[in-house]
């Protein structure tokens, strides 16, 4: 049985989320959370990023119901970066998809916040 999970032995290169469809629309038009998340799902395919076989790893995508940020959206965030786009809109998925997936180059003017991913010791966590 599948269980959608990547297999193990392909890399992540990144993982994005995207506050498409929420049970309360309460940052953005869910209608253009559903056309974001329809050509985000088409463009990673189109361009390769799903591919098995891709040398940085495959980039996963994930349909949230709620980033907690609930203002400007939909909502984009993009691990590991840790960056949230707001205000994503399918022409802003694929720029977003061009320049800060394949080309390594994130557009500051879209970005809201940025969380940069921290491994945090003590507590029984150990930094690796
Ligand atoms: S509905 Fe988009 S972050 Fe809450």
């Amino acid at each position: 049985m599948s269980t959608g999970l990547p297999s193990p032995t392909i890399g992540v290169e990144r993982h994005l989320l995207l506050c498409a469809t929420p049970t309360k629309a309460l940052c953005g038009d869910p209608a253009m959370g559903a056309a974001s998340w329809a050509l985000l799902k088409r463009l990673l395919r189109e361009r390769g990023l799903e591919d098995p076989g891709r040398p940085q790893g495959i980039v996963l995508r994930s349909k949230a119901d709620c980033l907690r940020v609930c203002a400007g959206g939909p909502i984009l965030l993009i691990w590991p970066e840790g960056l949230w786009y707001g205000g994503v809109t399918p022409e802003r998925i694929e720029r977003i998809v061009d320049e800060h997936l394949i080309a390594g180059r994130p557009i500051d003017d879209w970005v809201i916040r940025h969380t940069p991913w921290q491994h945090v010791s003590g507590g029984g966590a150990t930094a690796t």
